[in-house]
């Protein structure tokens, strides 16, 4: 089976947040401590996924290049690629085709954070599925503002509708799509919503219509966060603050993960503690190699 690669859609215009995503894009914000996309990036890579394309805005992608370098600090290779203009989360699979090159994929929206015991067990799982896709759907208080499941009697997904004025139940969709090798292909039969985007739930209906569509509960023990408005990014980083002050331990450190998957030495994680100095995170990437 080919590895499955990773793409982090971080590109959008981020018209929530305004003013402050005028100057800079939104997945370059801090929660907390750390840059956003560090979060969903950590998300992949405790999948498993080292290959990893980051999609960014024309003018985004200097900044990203800079943070991010080309993945080798993590054990890591990025490509970077350009959505021109934010036409929709489905396109990711149009731009990344010559990057995907037939490989299954797992797609992050760069805003959104996963949080919980077991995470990696329920990402690897879904890593596992070479065929048909896998998302996750959470139990959300406002579902309008999500893609939301629309659930049979017997508990099989009926449809998928996005941004519904009624919902037809509580669980969103999450940020987070394991495709098969055949997503750029079925990307290509989307066609534009209403609203001018070429929309996830249409690609997710195809694999609806297939029969090859899972959705898996992601259940009450895990968070999972987006942070595109103002609370909600406040939100966000008052979570991770709480939490990592609280357990003494680090949420979506890439340092960390690359680490435990023994993709970098003791050596290259002390190289990058060096970075940091005497800041908090500095010590805690010294403090895992004692
Ligand atoms: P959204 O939050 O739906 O859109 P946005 O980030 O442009 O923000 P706003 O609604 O405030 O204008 O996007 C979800 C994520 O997907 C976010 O991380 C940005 C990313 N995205 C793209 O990279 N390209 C796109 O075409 C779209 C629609 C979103």
């Amino acid at each position: 089976m080919t590895a499955r690669k990773g793409i982090i859609l971080a590109g959008g215009s981020g018209t929530r947040l305004y003013p402050i995503t005028m100057g800079v894009s939104k997945q370059l914000l801090p929660v907390y401590d750390k840059p956003m996309i560090y979060y969903p990036l950590s998300v992949l890579m405790l999948a498993g996924i080292r290959e990893i394309a980051i999609i960014t805005t024309p003018d985004d992608q200097d900044q990203f290049r800079r943070l991010l370098k080309d993945g080798a600090q993590w054990g890591l290779e990025f490509t970077f690629i350009v959505q021109p203009a934010p036409e929709g989360l489905a396109q990711a699979y149009l731009l990344a085709e010559d990057f995907l090159d037939g490989a299954p994929s797992a797609m992050v929206l760069g805003d959104n954070l996963f949080f919980g015991h077991g995470l990696p067990d329920l990402l690897q799982a879904a890593g596992r599925q070479d065929t048909g896709g896998t998302v996750f759907g959470y139990r959300v208080a406002d579902p309008e503002r999500y893609g939301v499941v629309d659930f049979a009697e017997d508990g099989t997904v009926r449809r998928i509708i996005e941004k519904p004025t009624n919902p037809p139940s509580s669980y969103a969709v999450t940020g987070l799509y394991f495709l098969d090798g055949t997503a750029s292909e079925r990307a290509r039969m989307v066609q534009k919503s209403d609203r001018g985007e070429l929309e996830i739930v249409s690609l997710l209906e195809s694999y609806l219509k297939d029969g090859t569509l899972s959705v898996q509960q992601m259940g009450r023990g895990y968070a999972w966060l987006d942070t595109g408005t103002h609370s909600s990014l406040l939100d966000a980083g008052n979570f991770v603050r709480t939490l990592s002050e609280r357990q003494g331990q680090q949420i979506g450190s890439p340092d960390e993960v690359a680490y435990v998957q023994g993709w970098i030495d003791d050596a290259k994680l002390l190289d990058r503690a060096k970075l940091f100095g005497k800041n908090a995170y500095g010590s805690y990437l010294r403090w895992l190699v004692d």
